[in-house]
C-alpha cells in the first residue's frame, strides 16, 4: 500500500486509476519549500512527508508552464490558479503570440531506505560544499549527514499543449484551459488524461520502478 500524500484528491484519483498498487490518500498540507524548480518542491515535500506518516509515500508537485511568459506560473501554479483563477490565466496567454506551454509532474518516492543505482534521479538534499568535502576525500560531520539526507527518487512526466478558452467540466485546476491533440483534459476521462497526461507519464516511471525486482 502507499501513501499519497497530498490535500488534492484529484491527484490521489488519477493515481488509483493507474497503479495497481492500492492507494490510500492521507491528507497532510506539508509544509512546501519556495524553490523555481519542482524536483526540488517535491523531494522536500516527500521528506517531510515521510517524516510525518512514518510508512512509504509519494508526494506530487506540478505545475503549468506557458512558453511565453517565460514559464509562469510554474511552481506556483496553485496559487496562481487560487488567486487569478484558470480564466485570468487564459486571458494573459491569449494576449500572446504563442500560446503554447506545457504540464509538468515530478513524482518522488521516500520510504526511508537509500536506492540502488538507477538511471532516475536520486535527491539527497546534500549542499554542493558537502558534495565538494566528499570529492575531496573528506569525511562529512555527523551534522551534515542529518535525516536531511534520506533520499528520494524522483519520476518526471511532462505534456505539451495549447492554452485554450476554457472548455469541458471534468477533472481540477487548469484542466479546461490546457488542450492536448484537439482535446483539452477536462472534455477528457480520468482514463484518457492519464494516457497522455504529465501526471500519467511520470505514473509509468514510478510504476516501472516500484514494480521492479531491482528497487
Ligand atoms: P501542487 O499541489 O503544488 O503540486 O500544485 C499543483 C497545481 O498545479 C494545482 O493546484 C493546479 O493548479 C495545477 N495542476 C497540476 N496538475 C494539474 C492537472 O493535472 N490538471 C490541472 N491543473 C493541474
Amino acid at each position: 500500500m502507499i501513501n499519497f500524500v497530498t490535500t488534492n484528491p484529484g491527484k490521489v484519483a488519477e493515481a488509483r486509476e493507474y497503479l495497481g498498487e492500492p492507494v490510500e490518500q492521507f491528507e497532510f498540507d506539508y509544509p512546501e519549500r519556495q524553490a523555481t524548480d519542482l524536483a526540488t518542491v517535491a523531494a522536500h515535500g516527500a521528506r517531510a512527508a515521510y517524516r510525518h506518516v512514518g510508512e512509504p509515500v509519494i508526494v506530487d508537485d506540478s505545475g503549468l508552464t506557458i512558453d511565453a511568459l517565460g514559464g509562469f506560473p510554474g511552481p506556483y501554479s496553485s496559487y496562481v490558479e487560487d488567486k487569478l483563477g484558470i480564466e485570468r490565466v487564459w486571458e494573459l496567454a491569449r494576449a500572446e503570440d504563442d500560446q503554447s506551454g506545457a504540464f509538468r509532474a515530478v513524482m518522488a518516492y521516500c520510504d526511508g531506505e537509500s536506492f540502488e543505482a538507477t538511471p532516475e534521479p536520486v535527491d539527497t538534499d546534500r549542499r554542493g560544499q558537502d558534495i565538494a568535502a566528499d570529492e575531496r576525500g573528506e569525511a562529512t560531520t555527523d551534522e551534515q549527514v542529518d535525516d536531511e539526507a534520506i533520499p528520494v527518487r524522483l519520476f518526471e512526466g511532462v505534456a505539451p499543449g495549447t492554452i485554450v478558452a476554457p472548455r469541458g467540466d471534468g477533472g481540477f485546476g487548469f484542466d479546461p484551459i490546457f488542450e492536448y491533440d484537439g482535446q483539452t483534459y477536462a472534455e477528457m476521462s480520468t482514463e484518457e488524461k492519464n494516457a497522455i497526461s504529465h501526471r500519467g507519464r511520470a505514473l509509468a516511471k514510478f510504476a516501472e520502478w516500484y514494480g521492479s525486482a531491482d528497487r
